[in-house]
Protein backbone atom coordinates (compact mmCIF):
# COMPACT_ATOMS: atom_id res chain seq x y z
CA UNK A 1 0.00 0.00 0.00
CA UNK A 2 1.11 3.43 -0.64
CA UNK A 3 1.77 5.48 2.14
CA UNK A 4 1.23 8.82 0.16
CA UNK A 5 -3.18 8.01 0.45
CA UNK A 6 -2.97 7.81 4.15
CA UNK A 7 -0.99 11.12 3.92
CA UNK A 8 -3.36 12.87 1.89
CA UNK A 9 -6.15 11.13 3.18
CA UNK A 10 -5.20 12.06 7.01
CA UNK A 11 -4.02 15.91 5.50
CA UNK A 12 -7.56 16.06 4.10
CA UNK A 13 -9.61 14.62 7.49
CA UNK A 14 -8.03 17.33 8.99
CA UNK A 15 -9.08 19.78 7.16
CA UNK A 16 -12.75 18.98 7.03
CA UNK A 17 -12.66 18.45 10.53
CA UNK A 18 -11.72 21.96 10.74
CA UNK A 19 -13.61 23.26 8.49
CA UNK A 20 -16.76 21.32 10.31
CA UNK A 21 -15.89 23.05 13.78
CA UNK A 22 -15.57 26.20 12.23
CA UNK A 23 -19.22 25.33 11.09
CA UNK A 24 -20.88 24.49 13.86
CA UNK A 25 -19.52 27.60 15.90
CA UNK A 26 -21.25 29.86 13.75
CA UNK A 27 -24.50 28.88 13.98
CA UNK A 28 -27.11 31.38 14.59
CA UNK A 29 -30.38 31.68 15.30
CA UNK A 30 -32.26 34.81 14.59
CA UNK A 31 -35.77 34.04 13.01
CA UNK A 32 -37.08 36.44 10.72
CA UNK A 33 -40.71 37.86 11.05
CA UNK A 34 -42.19 38.11 7.76
CA UNK A 35 -45.59 39.78 8.70
CA UNK A 36 -43.35 43.04 9.32
CA UNK A 37 -41.88 43.36 6.42
CA UNK A 38 -42.56 45.68 3.79
CA UNK A 39 -41.91 44.23 1.03
CA UNK A 40 -41.27 40.17 0.44
CA UNK A 41 -38.91 38.96 -2.11
CA UNK A 42 -39.61 35.05 -3.93
CA UNK A 43 -36.86 34.02 -6.32
CA UNK A 44 -38.30 31.93 -8.95
CA UNK A 45 -35.81 29.43 -9.55
CA UNK A 46 -37.12 26.64 -13.08
CA UNK A 47 -34.80 24.16 -12.70
CA UNK A 48 -33.88 21.66 -14.98
CA UNK A 49 -35.76 18.21 -16.90
CA UNK A 50 -39.68 18.89 -15.55
CA UNK A 51 -38.53 22.03 -13.46
CA UNK A 52 -39.77 24.58 -16.13
CA UNK A 53 -42.66 22.72 -16.68
CA UNK A 54 -44.08 22.46 -13.09
CA UNK A 55 -42.78 25.24 -12.41
CA UNK A 56 -44.71 27.65 -14.81
CA UNK A 57 -47.82 26.22 -13.53
CA UNK A 58 -46.77 27.89 -10.05
CA UNK A 59 -46.00 30.73 -11.29
CA UNK A 60 -49.86 31.73 -12.32
CA UNK A 61 -50.70 30.25 -9.31
CA UNK A 62 -48.75 32.45 -7.24
CA UNK A 63 -50.08 35.34 -9.71
CA UNK A 64 -52.95 34.86 -9.13
CA UNK A 65 -53.27 34.15 -5.33
CA UNK A 66 -50.77 37.41 -4.96
CA UNK A 67 -52.38 39.67 -7.74
CA UNK A 68 -52.98 42.80 -5.60
CA UNK A 69 -49.75 42.53 -3.64
CA UNK A 70 -48.12 42.01 -6.45
CA UNK A 71 -49.38 45.36 -7.84
CA UNK A 72 -48.88 47.14 -4.58
CA UNK A 73 -45.32 46.04 -4.15
CA UNK A 74 -45.64 44.33 -1.43
CA UNK A 75 -44.54 40.89 -2.79
CA UNK A 76 -42.01 40.51 -5.98
CA UNK A 77 -41.69 37.46 -8.13
CA UNK A 78 -37.96 37.55 -8.87
CA UNK A 79 -36.67 34.55 -11.61
CA UNK A 80 -33.40 33.81 -11.23
CA UNK A 81 -31.96 32.16 -14.11
CA UNK A 82 -29.15 30.02 -14.98
CA UNK A 83 -29.71 26.65 -12.42
CA UNK A 84 -29.57 24.40 -14.78
CA UNK A 85 -27.72 21.17 -15.20
CA UNK A 86 -26.11 22.32 -18.63
CA UNK A 87 -24.92 25.78 -17.17
CA UNK A 88 -23.78 23.99 -14.08
CA UNK A 89 -21.64 21.59 -15.95
CA UNK A 90 -20.72 23.82 -18.24
CA UNK A 91 -19.13 26.18 -15.44
CA UNK A 92 -17.97 23.39 -13.48
CA UNK A 93 -19.83 24.78 -10.50
CA UNK A 94 -22.86 22.92 -8.77
CA UNK A 95 -24.47 26.57 -8.31
CA UNK A 96 -22.46 29.11 -10.21
CA UNK A 97 -21.57 31.87 -8.05
CA UNK A 98 -24.15 34.84 -9.93
CA UNK A 99 -26.80 32.71 -9.46
CA UNK A 100 -26.13 32.42 -5.79
CA UNK A 101 -25.40 35.69 -5.74
CA UNK A 102 -29.08 36.39 -6.94
CA UNK A 103 -30.53 33.89 -4.71
CA UNK A 104 -28.89 35.64 -1.81
CA UNK A 105 -31.03 39.34 -2.64
CA UNK A 106 -34.48 37.18 -2.12
CA UNK A 107 -36.08 36.55 1.10
CA UNK A 108 -37.65 32.87 -0.59
CA UNK A 109 -37.40 30.94 -3.22
CA UNK A 110 -39.13 28.65 -5.00
CA UNK A 111 -37.51 26.10 -6.89
CA UNK A 112 -38.02 23.50 -9.37
CA UNK A 113 -36.16 19.86 -9.58
CA UNK A 114 -32.26 20.44 -10.56
CA UNK A 115 -30.20 16.86 -11.77
CA UNK A 116 -28.06 15.74 -9.22
CA UNK A 117 -24.97 13.94 -11.38
CA UNK A 118 -24.35 10.64 -9.76
CA UNK A 119 -20.39 9.66 -9.37
CA UNK A 120 -18.01 12.16 -9.87
CA UNK A 121 -17.07 15.13 -7.68
CA UNK A 122 -19.88 17.85 -8.80
CA UNK A 123 -22.37 18.53 -5.34
CA UNK A 124 -26.07 18.23 -5.79
CA UNK A 125 -27.29 21.84 -6.24
CA UNK A 126 -29.61 20.98 -3.29
CA UNK A 127 -27.22 19.89 -0.94
CA UNK A 128 -25.19 23.52 -2.01
CA UNK A 129 -28.10 25.13 -1.77
CA UNK A 130 -29.38 24.10 1.94
CA UNK A 131 -25.50 24.51 2.95
CA UNK A 132 -24.88 28.04 1.64
CA UNK A 133 -28.14 29.57 2.43
CA UNK A 134 -27.60 27.37 6.20
CA UNK A 135 -31.48 25.72 5.10
CA UNK A 136 -31.31 23.66 8.23
CA UNK A 137 -34.93 21.99 8.37
CA UNK A 138 -36.60 20.36 5.91
CA UNK A 139 -40.39 19.68 6.82
CA UNK A 140 -42.31 17.80 4.67
CA UNK A 141 -46.17 16.98 5.88
CA UNK A 142 -47.76 14.01 4.46
CA UNK A 143 -51.82 13.31 4.82
CA UNK A 144 -53.86 11.12 3.67
CA UNK A 145 -57.06 11.28 5.55
CA UNK A 146 -59.20 8.26 4.72
CA UNK A 147 -55.92 6.05 5.97
CA UNK A 148 -55.80 8.26 9.38
CA UNK A 149 -51.87 10.02 7.98
CA UNK A 150 -51.50 13.08 9.23
CA UNK A 151 -47.71 13.10 9.82
CA UNK A 152 -45.10 15.90 9.36
CA UNK A 153 -41.17 14.98 9.09
CA UNK A 154 -38.54 16.97 10.06
CA UNK A 155 -35.47 16.00 8.43
CA UNK A 156 -32.00 17.23 9.57
CA UNK A 157 -31.04 19.47 6.35
CA UNK A 158 -27.68 20.32 6.15
CA UNK A 159 -25.21 17.86 8.11
CA UNK A 160 -25.70 13.49 8.45
CA UNK A 161 -23.92 11.79 5.21
CA UNK A 162 -24.83 14.76 3.36
CA UNK A 163 -22.34 17.63 4.14
CA UNK A 164 -19.46 15.67 3.49
CA UNK A 165 -21.15 13.33 0.66
CA UNK A 166 -18.89 14.72 -1.93
CA UNK A 167 -15.42 14.73 -0.31
CA UNK A 168 -14.87 11.60 0.38
CA UNK A 169 -11.93 9.63 0.58
CA UNK A 170 -10.67 6.80 -2.09
CA UNK A 171 -8.04 4.59 -2.30
CA UNK A 172 -7.72 3.37 -6.20
CA UNK A 173 -9.24 -0.38 -6.37
CA UNK A 174 -9.00 -0.53 -2.89
CA UNK A 175 -11.69 1.21 -1.17
CA UNK A 176 -13.61 4.25 -0.73
CA UNK A 177 -14.43 5.74 2.94
CA UNK A 178 -17.29 8.98 3.00
CA UNK A 179 -17.87 10.48 6.64
CA UNK A 180 -21.26 11.33 8.74
CA UNK A 181 -21.40 14.53 10.59
CA UNK A 182 -23.64 15.45 13.57
CA UNK A 183 -22.93 18.36 15.19
CA UNK A 184 -24.47 19.55 18.55
CA UNK A 185 -25.94 23.15 17.98
CA UNK A 186 -26.92 21.29 14.24
CA UNK A 187 -28.92 18.62 16.05
CA UNK A 188 -30.31 20.95 18.58
CA UNK A 189 -32.33 23.37 16.37
CA UNK A 190 -33.31 20.86 14.35
CA UNK A 191 -35.04 19.27 17.00
CA UNK A 192 -36.14 22.23 18.97
CA UNK A 193 -37.86 23.54 15.61
CA UNK A 194 -39.90 20.14 15.93
CA UNK A 195 -40.99 20.18 19.38
CA UNK A 196 -41.68 24.03 19.00
CA UNK A 197 -43.74 22.98 15.92
CA UNK A 198 -45.84 20.19 17.76
CA UNK A 199 -46.36 22.57 20.99
CA UNK A 200 -47.82 25.32 18.31
CA UNK A 201 -49.79 22.44 16.55
CA UNK A 202 -51.55 20.55 19.45
CA UNK A 203 -49.47 17.18 18.46
CA UNK A 204 -48.83 15.10 21.36
CA UNK A 205 -46.05 13.10 20.08
CA UNK A 206 -42.37 13.60 18.46
CA UNK A 207 -40.70 10.37 17.19
CA UNK A 208 -37.22 10.53 16.98
CA UNK A 209 -35.88 8.22 14.12
CA UNK A 210 -32.27 6.66 14.31
CA UNK A 211 -29.74 4.01 13.66
CA UNK A 212 -28.02 4.66 16.96
CA UNK A 213 -27.60 1.10 18.02
CA UNK A 214 -25.29 0.92 15.10
CA UNK A 215 -23.96 4.51 14.14
CA UNK A 216 -23.28 5.06 17.89
CA UNK A 217 -21.33 8.17 17.61
CA UNK A 218 -23.91 10.56 14.85
CA UNK A 219 -26.98 9.06 15.59
CA UNK A 220 -26.03 8.54 19.47
CA UNK A 221 -25.49 11.90 19.78
CA UNK A 222 -28.60 12.93 17.57
CA UNK A 223 -30.78 10.95 20.05
CA UNK A 224 -29.61 12.04 23.27
CA UNK A 225 -29.63 15.78 21.99
CA UNK A 226 -33.16 15.21 20.61
CA UNK A 227 -34.04 13.87 24.54
CA UNK A 228 -32.25 16.87 25.88
CA UNK A 229 -34.30 18.97 23.82
CA UNK A 230 -37.72 16.96 24.96
CA UNK A 231 -37.30 17.56 28.59
CA UNK A 232 -38.06 21.02 27.93
CA UNK A 233 -41.89 19.88 26.86
CA UNK A 234 -43.19 17.70 29.54
CA UNK A 235 -46.46 17.42 27.21
CA UNK A 236 -45.23 16.03 24.29
CA UNK A 237 -44.09 12.52 24.48
CA UNK A 238 -40.86 11.27 22.35
CA UNK A 239 -40.75 8.21 21.42
CA UNK A 240 -37.33 6.16 20.33
CA UNK A 241 -37.67 4.70 16.88
CA UNK A 242 -34.84 2.74 14.27
CA UNK A 243 -35.41 3.96 11.07
CA UNK A 244 -35.58 0.11 9.62
CA UNK A 245 -38.92 -1.03 11.63
CA UNK A 246 -39.95 2.96 11.13
CA UNK A 247 -39.93 1.86 7.62
CA UNK A 248 -42.02 -1.01 8.52
CA UNK A 249 -44.54 0.60 10.42
CA UNK A 250 -45.26 2.93 8.10
CA UNK A 251 -46.97 0.46 5.79
CA UNK A 252 -48.08 -0.96 8.74
CA UNK A 253 -51.78 -0.07 8.81
CA UNK A 254 -52.41 -0.67 12.71
CA UNK A 255 -49.92 1.40 13.86
CA UNK A 256 -48.91 4.47 11.49
CA UNK A 257 -52.09 6.63 12.61
CA UNK A 258 -50.58 6.62 16.01
CA UNK A 259 -47.48 8.87 14.60
CA UNK A 260 -47.79 12.48 14.24
CA UNK A 261 -44.02 14.49 13.99
CA UNK A 262 -40.81 12.77 13.05
CA UNK A 263 -37.61 14.34 13.66
CA UNK A 264 -34.60 12.71 11.88
CA UNK A 265 -30.71 12.85 10.62
CA UNK A 266 -30.64 13.80 6.90
CA UNK A 267 -30.33 10.36 4.87
CA UNK A 268 -33.06 8.62 6.99
CA UNK A 269 -35.26 11.30 6.10
CA UNK A 270 -34.33 11.83 2.28
CA UNK A 271 -35.49 8.00 2.31
CA UNK A 272 -38.51 7.84 4.07
CA UNK A 273 -40.06 10.62 2.93
CA UNK A 274 -40.49 9.00 0.02
CA UNK A 275 -41.73 6.00 1.28
CA UNK A 276 -44.45 8.49 3.42
CA UNK A 277 -45.31 10.42 -0.14
CA UNK A 278 -46.22 7.25 -1.95
CA UNK A 279 -48.12 6.07 0.48
CA UNK A 280 -49.65 9.59 -0.18
CA UNK A 281 -50.19 8.68 -4.00
CA UNK A 282 -46.62 9.31 -4.80
CA UNK A 283 -43.77 11.49 -4.96
CA UNK A 284 -45.30 13.93 -7.47
CA UNK A 285 -47.70 14.96 -4.43
CA UNK A 286 -45.42 15.67 -2.10
CA UNK A 287 -43.78 19.27 -1.21
CA UNK A 288 -41.18 20.33 0.78
CA UNK A 289 -40.10 23.48 3.06
CA UNK A 290 -35.97 24.00 3.26
CA UNK A 291 -36.00 26.43 6.60
CA UNK A 292 -33.04 28.32 8.03
CA UNK A 293 -32.86 31.40 10.14
CA UNK A 294 -32.28 33.96 6.96
CA UNK A 295 -33.50 31.77 4.37
CA UNK A 296 -36.27 29.59 2.90
CA UNK A 297 -36.12 27.52 -0.15
CA UNK A 298 -39.64 25.51 -1.39
CA UNK A 299 -39.61 22.97 -3.61
CA UNK A 300 -41.04 19.23 -4.92
CA UNK A 301 -39.64 16.18 -2.75
CA UNK A 302 -38.36 15.05 -6.02
CA UNK A 303 -35.91 15.20 -8.60
CA UNK A 304 -35.87 16.26 -12.24
CA UNK A 305 -37.37 13.29 -13.34
CA UNK A 306 -34.72 12.21 -16.52
CA UNK A 307 -37.09 9.43 -17.54
CA UNK A 308 -40.42 11.34 -18.16
CA UNK A 309 -37.71 14.00 -19.88
CA UNK A 310 -35.95 11.29 -22.34
CA UNK A 311 -40.13 9.40 -23.41
CA UNK A 312 -40.97 12.69 -24.12
CA UNK A 313 -43.22 12.79 -21.41
CA UNK A 314 -42.06 15.59 -19.91
CA UNK A 315 -45.17 17.65 -20.81
CA UNK A 316 -47.17 15.31 -18.56
CA UNK A 317 -45.00 15.72 -15.40
CA UNK A 318 -47.54 16.21 -12.00
CA UNK A 319 -47.22 19.65 -11.03
CA UNK A 320 -49.08 18.98 -7.12
CA UNK A 321 -45.50 18.43 -5.20
CA UNK A 322 -44.86 22.21 -6.55
CA UNK A 323 -48.25 23.19 -5.67
CA UNK A 324 -47.65 21.71 -2.23
CA UNK A 325 -44.69 23.76 -2.13
CA UNK A 326 -46.50 26.95 -3.03
CA UNK A 327 -48.80 26.22 -0.31
CA UNK A 328 -45.93 26.05 2.01
CA UNK A 329 -44.30 28.94 0.86
CA UNK A 330 -47.07 30.80 1.25
CA UNK A 331 -47.81 29.95 5.17
CA UNK A 332 -44.10 30.76 6.10
CA UNK A 333 -44.37 34.41 4.94
CA UNK A 334 -47.51 34.71 6.88
CA UNK A 335 -49.68 34.72 3.83
CA UNK A 336 -52.30 32.13 5.74
CA UNK A 337 -55.15 33.35 4.03
CA UNK A 338 -53.91 32.69 0.58
CA UNK A 339 -51.73 29.62 2.18
CA UNK A 340 -55.64 28.33 3.18
CA UNK A 341 -56.96 28.59 -0.07
CA UNK A 342 -54.64 27.11 -2.13
CA UNK A 343 -54.92 24.06 0.33
CA UNK A 344 -58.58 23.82 -0.18
CA UNK A 345 -58.20 24.05 -3.92
CA UNK A 346 -55.41 21.22 -3.96
CA UNK A 347 -57.40 19.03 -1.57
CA UNK A 348 -60.42 19.58 -4.21
CA UNK A 349 -58.49 19.43 -6.89
CA UNK A 350 -56.66 15.96 -5.71
CA UNK A 351 -58.78 14.30 -3.51
CA UNK A 352 -62.47 15.25 -3.64
CA UNK A 353 -63.31 15.96 -7.12
CA UNK A 354 -60.19 14.24 -9.31
CA UNK A 355 -61.65 15.48 -12.35
CA UNK A 356 -58.48 16.17 -14.25
CA UNK A 357 -55.48 13.40 -12.75
CA UNK A 358 -51.81 13.57 -12.95
CA UNK A 359 -50.00 10.87 -11.62
CA UNK A 360 -47.24 9.54 -12.65
CA UNK A 361 -47.90 6.85 -14.78
CA UNK A 362 -51.34 6.56 -14.84
CA UNK A 363 -50.87 10.17 -16.28
CA UNK A 364 -54.07 11.12 -18.22
CA UNK A 365 -53.63 14.77 -18.72
CA UNK A 366 -50.98 17.26 -19.03
CA UNK A 367 -49.50 19.54 -16.21
CA UNK A 368 -50.86 22.81 -17.78
CA UNK A 369 -53.82 21.01 -17.91
CA UNK A 370 -54.23 20.37 -14.39
CA UNK A 371 -53.07 23.96 -13.60
CA UNK A 372 -55.58 25.57 -14.97
CA UNK A 373 -58.08 23.15 -13.04
CA UNK A 374 -56.54 24.65 -9.87
CA UNK A 375 -56.49 27.75 -11.29
CA UNK A 376 -60.38 27.30 -12.27
CA UNK A 377 -60.97 26.28 -8.54
CA UNK A 378 -59.43 28.53 -6.90
CA UNK A 379 -61.16 31.32 -8.84
CA UNK A 380 -64.32 29.49 -7.64
CA UNK A 381 -63.72 29.62 -4.13
C1 LIG B 1 -34.74 15.41 -1.79
C2 LIG B 1 -34.00 14.93 -3.01
C3 LIG B 1 -32.58 15.46 -2.95
C4 LIG B 1 -31.93 14.86 -1.72
C5 LIG B 1 -31.77 15.15 -4.22
C6 LIG B 1 -32.47 15.65 -5.45
C7 LIG B 1 -30.38 15.70 -4.11
O1 LIG B 1 -34.04 13.55 -3.09
O2 LIG B 1 -34.88 16.64 -1.64
O3 LIG B 1 -35.18 14.59 -1.01
O4 LIG B 1 -31.33 13.79 -1.78
O5 LIG B 1 -32.02 15.49 -0.68
MG1 LIG C 1 -35.18 12.59 -1.61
Amino acid sequence: MDNNYIDQACKQFRTLLEQQLERSARMDHAAKDFSAQKQVVIGLIDGDGIGPIIMREAKRVLEALLKEEITAGAIVLKPIEGLTIENRLALGQSVPEDVLAAIKTCDVLLKGPTTTPKGGTMESANVTLRRELDLYANVRPVSVPELGIDWIFFRENTEGEYVLGSRGIEVPDTLAMDFKVTTVPGTRRIARTAFEYAKNNGKTKVAIVTKANIMKKTDGLFSALCHEVAAEYPDIQAEDWYIDIMAANLVNPDIRGRFQVFVLPNLYGDIITDEAAQIQGGVGTAGSANTGDRYAMFEAIHGSAPRLIEEGLGDYANPSSIFKATELLLRHIARGAAADKLAKALEICGQTEKKVVVTGDRTVATCAAYGDYVLETLAGL
